[in-house]
């Protein structure tokens, strides 16, 4: 496989990147399970902000031609899967899980591990899934929560808050994310522009 590993010394930053990848000097890399294959880059992907993956859990895959913007972050403790050719423009946040313990006493407790003694090893925080198909344009200012697919070729809108799926060419928007029409489908393989 031509994957080639790249270890970062530089704030737990450690993943498998394809050759044509980059993580530009605003992107950081924080793999609180310094396991390399917890973080996936595929080719011609280029991050400028930032993937986390918990010390309890969590998997990032994004395909090539991938771009996460400025400010935006992906943050996992179950499994976030992004297909090829998927813009994620600035200030986006997209989470699996629900960060913290709902009920209060845990919650005060998950912030006192973390402080005292970094992320807790053993944790459930409601975690589900999210996978972002091929194609997809997810706009500034967005957020993407738990459990939720975005379908091929989908467009969100900026400042939505996703917290239902989202069908192939779809445009949604709003808060929560709605839909606001449908989209046309390529005449041909988006692969095949050459
Ligand atoms: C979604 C978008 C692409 C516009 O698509 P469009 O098909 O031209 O949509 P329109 O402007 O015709 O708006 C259609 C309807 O959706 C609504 N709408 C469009 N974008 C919206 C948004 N981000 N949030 C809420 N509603 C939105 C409009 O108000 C309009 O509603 P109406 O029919 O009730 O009047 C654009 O609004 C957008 O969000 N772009 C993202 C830009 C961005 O984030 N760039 C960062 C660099 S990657």
């Amino acid at each position: 496989m031509n994957i080639i590993r790249k270890l970062f010394a530089r704030k737990s930053a450690i993943c498998c990147m394809q050759g044509g990848s980059k993580i530009h000097p605003s992107g950081n890399i924080c793999n609180l399970q310094n396991n390399p294959s917890s973080i996936k880059l595929g080719d011609h992907t280029h991050i400028r902000g930032e993937l986390m993956v918990f010390r309890h859990g969590g998997r990032i895959c994004m395909g090539d031609f991938c771009y996460l913007g400025e400010g935006s972050r992906i943050w996992s403790s179950a499994e976030v899967i992004i297909g090829n050719r998927v813009l994620i423009s600035h200030l986006v946040s997209i989470y699996d899980n629900t960060t913290h313990p709902l009920r209060a006493d845990l919650r005060h407790k998950h912030y006192r591990d973390i402080i005292n003694s970094g992320h807790p090893v053993q944790l459930k925080l409601g975690e589900r899934p999210v996978r972002i198909e091929n194609d997809v344009w997810i706009g500034s200012h967005c957020v993407i929560l738990r459990g939720v697919t975005i379908g091929r070729g989908a467009v969100v809108g900026a400042g939505s808050i996703v917290t239902k799926s989202v069908a192939k060419y779809t445009l949604v928007a709003g808060n929560p994310a709605r839909v606001i029409r449908q989209l046309e489908e390529p005449p041909q393989d988006v692969t095949n522009l050459g």
